[in-house]
């Protein structure tokens, strides 16, 4: 890719704003006021504001290898931090994708340096559903099932922080698990039970 071409097509996309409307970067200036905290993954083909439909503006957007959110990652906590308590979003959605290289990765045994203490991190999913998983004979399927399983735990661990069990208890918030298919390009929600998940988390987690 030639960079000089971003430049040319950031001048196409700023005019083509523009002759929409001509106070369009001056509104977008003024600040944000996001619905929804989308954490997806920095898979190149599973573009956040792209598949959801939604302008610059309407998510505040968290993107890592596998959508993970790690206990102890800075950068995931302080997003979902300032998400919940700055910009009082509604909805926070992890999404997964099928084909998710970090999960693949994860589910091979090869020793890839940097990556593996994030990998661990989806090693660990796999143990905690390994009877789940073991008993899918078909790999693919059960590539598929680690990708689900995956975002449902990163779904857990967004309510273990304080300040989502807080906004939950109040009402102010839903937490979502979405996958996304990139053979049909449809987003599938998993309708993960949360009333339910929150009620054994709690019993572990619960913060005042
Ligand atoms: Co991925």
């Amino acid at each position: 890719m030639d960079i000089k071409q971003i430049f040319e097509n950031n001048n196409k996309w700023v005019q083509e704003k523009l002759n929409r409307e001509s106070g369009y970067f001056n509104s977008l200036s003024k600040g944000q006021n996001p619905d929804i905290l989308y954490i997806g993954c920095s898979d190149s083909r599973v573009t956040a504001e792209e598949l959801m439909g939604v302008s610059p503006g309407e998510a505040f957007v968290f993107r890592n290898i596998a959508n993970m959110v790690p206990n102890t990652d800075l950068g995931a906590m302080s997003v979902i931090n300032y998400a919940v308590l700055h910009l009082h979003v509604e909805h926070i959605v992890v999404c997964g994708h099928y084909y998710c290289g970090g999960v693949k990765a994860a589910m091979q045994s090869q020793d890839l340096g940097i990556l593996n203490p994030w990998l661990r991190n989806i090693r660990d999913v796999y143990r905690t559903h390994r009877v789940e998983l073991n008993g899918i004979d078909d790999e693919e399927q059960r590539y598929k099932r680690l990708v689900e399983l995956n975002v449902q735990e990163q779904c857990i661990n967004v309510i273990k922080t304080a300040e989502v069990q807080r906004a939950y208890r109040d009402s102010t918030i839903m937490v979502h698990g979405w996958v996304f298919d990139i053979h049909s390009g449809k987003l599938i929600d998993l309708e993960i039970d949360f009333p339910e998940i929150l009620k054994n988390v709690m019993e572990i987690y619960r913060l005042e």
